[in-house]
């Protein structure tokens, strides 16, 4: 398709299914040396090891790692596991849940949950990439999946909205602490794209057709066109963009 991520080895996390497959096989498409597949489990729903095929049919290395971005550890040794390709250019903290009960009565060990993976596994994807990347003197990329809903409010969905707003924030503070490494951070802003955690989402699912009926585009967005956004962001061509949170959404947060 293009050499935008010629040599480049990318890991992505949440890889397994969805955004994050797309991501990955994007990837793939758009040259890159490598591709790490990583998630928590190896069969979520499309798979771990299918991407990994998929990938290696490109003729792009592959590898599925299992890690639970929440644990610190794990996220250590999936980046690691990079070293064996020349290390990581561009980090996609792209794994994230929504809850099935959540809100302003949203329980405590339900909102610890979401945090631990939306929050917490997404810094520690960052930290972990950044601390290869400088050991290894490279002017690397991390991109963090954010949400519409980290830039606007929905009252069934605030914990989630509360972390992805924290992504937004959480990319802008580490594009500043980064940046004098050479080390690019950004974070991209889905829309209502169709996935299985879009199709799950309780009463997102059901608004899913007043969204699509209310974007300019109408129709809902492709996994592979976030996974364009991020090449986008992962490659050269955003060499001077940083901090920014880029939003894909087909229009739908610039109308009322
Ligand atoms: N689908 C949408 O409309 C939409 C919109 C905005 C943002 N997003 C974000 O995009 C990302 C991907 O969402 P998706 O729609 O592809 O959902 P998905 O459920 O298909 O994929 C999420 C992946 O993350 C993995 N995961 C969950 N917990 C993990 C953990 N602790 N460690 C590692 N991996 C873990 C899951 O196994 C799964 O493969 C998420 O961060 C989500 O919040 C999605």
């Amino acid at each position: 398709m293009s050499n935008l991520l010629k040599e480049k080895v990318v890991i992505v996390t949440g890889a397994a299914s969805g955004i994050g497959r797309a991501i990955a096989i994007q990837a793939a498409r758009h040259g890159a040396k490598a591709v790490l597949v990583s998630d928590v489990t190896e069969l979520p729903r499309e798979g771990g090891t299918q991407t990994t095929a998929e990938i290696e049919a490109l003729g792009v290395e592959a590898r599925f790692v299992r890690t639970d971005v929440s644990k610190y550890a794990e996220v250590d040794a999936l980046v690691d596991t990079a070293a064996e390709f020349g290390g990581v250019d561009v980090m996609v903290a792209n794994a994230g849940i929504s809850l099935h009960e959540d809100g302003a009565d949203v329980a405590e060990d339900q909102y610890r949950r979401l945090m631990a993976v939306n929050l917490d596994g997404v810094l520690f994807s960052a930290q972990a990439a950044a601390r290869q990347m400088k050991a290894n003197a490279k002017s690397g990329s991390i991109v963090l999946m954010a949400s519409m809903g980290g830039i606007v409010g929905a009252g069934m969905t605030v914990a989630y909205s509360t972390s992805k707003g924290g992504v937004v924030l959480m990319a802008k503070a580490l594009a500043d602490a980064l940046g004098p490494d050479g080390i690019r951070v950004n974070s991209v802003a889905p829309g209502t794209i169709d996935t299985h955690l879009l199709r799950t989402a309780p009463g997102i699912s059901e608004a899913a057709e007043g969204f699509r009926q209310r974007t300019p585009l109408r129709r809902l967005g492709k996994p592979s066109e976030i996974g364009d956004a991020v090449v986008w962001l992962g490659s050269d061509m955003s060499s001077y963009v940083t901090g920014i949170s880029l939003l894909v959404d087909g229009g739908l947060l610039s109308v009322i």
